[in-house]
């Protein structure tokens, strides 16, 4: 910290203005030593009922508090926007700028030094990224952890993954009602987010892996007493990466965004990675592009043995060394001169970190899966502005593969057919869903993996190529090929498939075709105009008419760029 700290604007102001800061915030209580010149350090919180990933939140801020204070800071705790990602309609996602928006000018407006960062489910950790990446204040990320492992009749359920498996296996008739009920209330048996390698304990491990949480902060459960270790412990030092001015944007470098990418395919991570990288890079003015994700995840094996991809969960990943083991094992592979929040080397940050059991971290000479089995982006006419599909969730017989589309134009439209004996479907058609992307539907919702046809689950068929400019959630699994980009709604080629067309999915080679002559997709395309948005008001109608594509992040277009701490012009 050079010369006073920010908040100095406010607490050492002289006069009326002054007097109104400090004395106000005297009503909670504080005495005048808050005052002195310490950093303010604010807690963003995210805490929600309506949230029950982060609905701990409220104790973690409590344990960041005493770290705060222990180290010479003015902790102030203040709520932030929070996306519940079971319960938002039409998805958490269209919301996901919104909280950024909304935490990034928080945290500009008031009188804030540094900020700790609390989130947990799938969308409050990149928005809060995203948030920090914007106003470039110092901050620590702490999410809140995952739920303990899931158990159900001796075995372990995992949150997502056994959704899908279970939703299939009733519409197959091969589970009851009621067996279904007893597993629902052994999934979720503790506080805290996902505990399958899904979006939520991705985005935690690639906050980590940016060097924005404390080296094994990601990993230790919800429940654990050492999640509030972490979070006292990112109280301590967040102080003092105020005192030493270690801003967002020093930290999110290029260079983090890569060890970031590769961590992603080390851990077998969720594809909305994708999406939520390339938008917190975008906040920086980082240069980061869709391509890049498959270029430099290529040499990365899959190493850790978490659903949807593997057989074990957050808890299990925790007591094995968790991520600060898969970077130590990596190091061949990262950047291992960054710096992160600890203001220490990523080399040094894991230099002690051990593996204890090889069945959950693998090491790089016997991998869980061979390199170049992570998250692969396609191109071609179908999707000339990329498309992805999560190898290592997939089946290896069905990543090379063509065969006939059956198109359905919304996921509601395939839901209300899905079910009938007299559907056109065998287990090589190619199913295609579309209006599911940032302005279609809007939001771009988790719809990606939908189940399969009854008729064919019930002759025993588990996967089958789903293409759609969805996203997924990162706790699915299956052959799909999400994020067409552009999205049919914006006129992308996805629009003017027909059922019947052939579709060649060629993975290894990274092409998506359409198997349809350049002249027939014009005379398609002719008299094509978008439909009219829906949504005349609003924060909707601000999203349809500003959101990306996603292979940009699908971020809003007036969000990106580098932006800064300061007000512009305050009249205080
Ligand atoms: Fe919140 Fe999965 S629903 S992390």
């Amino acid at each position: 910290m050079t010369g006073r700290p920010r908040s100095g604007a406010w607490f050492a102001a002289e006069g009326r203005a002054g007097m109104i800061y400090r004395s106000w915030l005297r009503s909670e209580g504080m005495t005048p030593e808050v005052f002195d010149g310490r950093p303010v350090i604010g807690i963003a919180n995210s805490w929600s009922e309506l949230t029950p990933c982060n609905a701990h939140l409220r104790s973690v801020a409590d344990a960041v508090k005493r770290g705060v204070w222990q180290s010479g800071g003015f902790p102030l705790e203040f709520p932030t926007m929070s996306l519940g990602e079971t319960l938002m309609r039409p998805t958490a996602m269209l919301f996901r700028n919104l909280m950024a928006m909304e935490v990034e000018e928080l945290l500009r407006a008031n009188p804030l030094d540094g900020v700790v960062l609390l989130s947990g489910c799938d969308k409050t950790t990149p928005a809060m990224l995203m948030a920090a990446a914007s106003a470039d204040l110092p901050a620590i990320m702490v999410t809140g952890g995952p739920m303990l492992n899931g158990k159900f009749r001796g075995a372990d359920v995992g949150s997502g993954t056994h959704v899908w498996r279970f939703e299939a296996e009733l519409v197959a008739g091969r589970m009851t009602q009621e067996e279904a009920l007893a597993a629902e209330s052994g999934m979720a048996r503790s506080c805290g987010h996902c505990m399958t390698m899904g979006t939520a304990s991705t985005m935690a491990c690639l906050a980590e892996a940016l060097g924005m949480q404390l080296p094994g902060s990601a990993a230790w459960p919800a429940a654990d007493s050492r999640r509030y270790v972490t979070a006292q412990s990112a109280g301590q030092r967040i102080v003092g990466l105020v005192r030493e001015d270690l801003r967002p944007s020093q930290i999110m470098t290029r260079e983090a965004f890569e060890n970031a990418i590769r961590v992603n395919a080390a851990i077998g991570g969720s594809t909305n990675a994708v999406i939520h990288l390339l938008a917190i890079a975008g906040r920086l003015g980082v240069p980061l592009r869709l391509d890049d994700f498959d270029e430099l995840a290529r040499p990365v094996p899959t190493l850790v043995n978490l659903m949807p991809s593997g057989r074990y969960l957050m808890e299990d990943f925790c007591y094995a060394g968790g991520l600060p083991a898969v970077m130590r094992e990596l190091q061949d592979f990262l950047h291992n001169d960054h710096i992160g929040v600890t203001g220490r080397t990523l080399a040094e940050n894991v230099a002690d970190a051990e593996c204890w059991n090889r069945d959950v971290i693998a090491s790089l000479d016997a991998p869980l899966q061979a390199p170049g089995t992570g998250t692969a982006v396609l191109r071609g006419n179908l999707c000339p502005g990329g498309a992805v599909i999560k190898q290592s969730a997939a089946s290896p017989q069905l990543l090379k593969h063509r065969g006939q589309a059956l198109v359905f134009d919304s996921i509601e439209e395939y839901h209300e057919v899905s079910g009938r004996e007299d559907l056109p479907v065998d287990a090589s058609t190619v199913l295609v869903v579309r209006g599911a992307g940032p302005k279609g539907y809007p939001g771009m919702p988790e719809i990606g993996n939908f189940v399969l046809p009854r008729k064919l689950l019930e002759r025993g068929v588990t996967d089958m190529v789903r293409i759609s400019d969805a996203r997924m959630s990162g706790t699915g699994f299956g052959t799909v090929v999400l994020h067409v980009a552009p999205e049919a709604a914006v006129g992308g080629p996805l629009a003017f498939v027909r059922s019947g067309d052939w579709i060649e999915l060629d993975t290894p080679g990274r092409t998506l075709t359409l198997d349809v002559s350049e002249d027939e997709l014009s005379r398609r395309r002719a008299g094509w105009a978008p439909a009219k948005s829906p949504w005349p008001r609003g924060y909707a109608r601000l999203y349809h008419e500003h959101v990306l594509q996603a292979d940009q992040g699908a971020d809003l277009d007036f969000l990106v760029g580098a932006s800064g701490a300061e007000v512009p012009r305050h009249n205080h």
